[in-house]
């Protein structure tokens, strides 16, 4: 007999399955269950004013192979098909090879803003002469952080040549976080900075914060799919194929389109970036300005043709994730949702974060290229409308199946069943 399938087990079966391929404990296994996981007290301490918590599903993305290693996916998402799509076109990806990811040096960028400067040009002059001077004062700001190989890069000076308060000057401060998002070792530099700055060009020192703008800190994610594995039902290969990258064509041309097209990649990548307790409006706001720097709003993904006429997928995004720090260290799910996946450094967990992200892409391309995507939402949906319908766990499967065959998913119809089937 074969092994039931990972999605045709209960959620205690799944767990325990997962439980035993990545060694969780049976404390882990709790908090994972929701059994156990983040306590009031420890919400307390998190944020101010406190009344309770707010869940959300833990769903785990299945045949992920990364850079030639398999990872389950933890994914914290409200939203129906999402997992399931991830991990049906990760099983698509695997015919290919899976994904194959990279990241960039985990440098973050911390903004100065120098104002009030009678002469911006000879401001400019003396901090650029004075790069240095700059660089050496936050030197050893963070011992730690240095001790692991980070700390500062770099300082770039830019002159901001209009806007609603004339000119200014923005100073940039290059910093290495390494394993940490890196919003506190780059707010502490540039704060530190500050009076320094003032010092050199005698302006006035305004704000001083990390720019979400993570554009030193890309992530990249490419996908290779054999041509014939894209054939389904009555749709050729080429037919799958040339639909996906004439989808792409649409949001790489129109930003209507691309913010849906982008709102796709995020599915996959906030899911992530949430059950890892990162902050995922960093990851949203950085991902979106990316998506504009050439001054239109476009996709962040890439579709099209290798030589041998299979289809080749790209994704690169800022990824400013870490796995230290902050929620990812202090609420248990997200700790645990690190270790199943077995990431050592932010850098690898950022490669998982955007191969998700293109899997979800494709997800999405295919469907809507094709037989559109409500087909497969039905089936998720009529779960849905059953249980709201009043069906008992037993009952939800059938009562669902029922709809679907009747093409009406109705929660007054689901009644009517639900009357019969009793
Ligand atoms: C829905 O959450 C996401 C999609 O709209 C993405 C897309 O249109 O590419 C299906």
């Amino acid at each position: 007999m074969s092994e039931p399938k990972f999605y045709d087990l209960n959620p205690d079966d799944r767990l325990a399955a997962i439980a035993h391929q990545t060694g969780l404990s049976i404390e882990e296994m709790q908090i994972l269950s929701g059994e156990a996981g983040l306590s009031l007290e420890q919400a307390d301490h998190m944020i101010e004013n406190v009344v309770g918590l707010y869940t959300l599903p833990v769903g785990i993305a299945r045949n992920f192979v990364i850079n030639d290693r398999e990872v389950p996916v933890p994914m914290m998402i409200e939203e129906p098909s999402v997992v399931a799509g991830a991990s049906f076109m990760a099983k698509l990806a695997q015919t290919g090879g899976g994904f194959h990811a990279e990241a960039d040096e985990p440098v973050m960028i911390g903004q100065i803003q120098v104002i009030d400067l009678p002469d911006v040009q000879a401001a400019r002059n003396a901090l650029e002469a004075n790069k240095f001077l700059l660089l050496q004062a936050v030197e050893g700001l963070d011992p730690m952080l240095e001790k692991n190989g980070g700390g500062p890069r770099g300082i770039e000076i830019r002159v901001i040549e209009e806007s609603p308060i004339g000119k200014f000057i923005v100073v940039h401060v290059l910093y290495d976080v390494r394993d940490a998002m890196g919003a506190n070792a780059v707010n502490t530099a540039v704060e530190k900075l500050a009076p320094l700055v003032e010092d050199i060009c005698g302006g006035r020192v305004l704000l001083r914060i990390l720019s979400n703008l993570a554009d030193k800190r890309l992530a990249r994610a490419h996908v290779t799919i054999p041509l014939e594995k894209l054939a389904f039902e009555s749709y050729t290969p080429e037919m799958v194929r040339d639909g996906i990258i004439a989808a792409w064509a649409f949001a790489a041309s129109d930003p209507y389109r691309a913010a849906t097209h982008n709102k796709g990649i995020m599915n996959g990548v906030d899911a992530v970036v949430i059950a890892t307790g990162n902050d995922w409006r960093a990851i949203e706001a950085g991902a979106h300005a990316y998506a504009a720097r050439s001054g239109r709003y476009t996709s962040l993904s890439k579709w099209g043709v290798d030589v041998n006429g299979n289809l080749v997928g790209d994704l690169e995004m800022p990824m400013a994730v870490g796995i230290i720090g902050g929620a990812t260290r202090v609420h248990p799910t997200a700790k645990v949702n690190l270790k199943l996946m077995g990431v050592k450094t932010a850098a690898e967990l950022a490669e998982i974060i955007v191969s998700v992200g293109l899997a979800q892409n494709l997800a999405a391309l295919r469907a809507l290229a094709t037989e559109g995507i409500q087909r497969g939402h039905m089936g998720l949906h009529a779960r849905q409308i059953a249980v709201a319908a009043g069906a008992r766990p037993d009952q939800v499967e059938e009562l669902a199946q029922k709809m679907v065959a009747e093409k009406n998913i109705r929660i007054d119809r689901a009644m009517e069943l639900l009357k019969e089937m009793k």
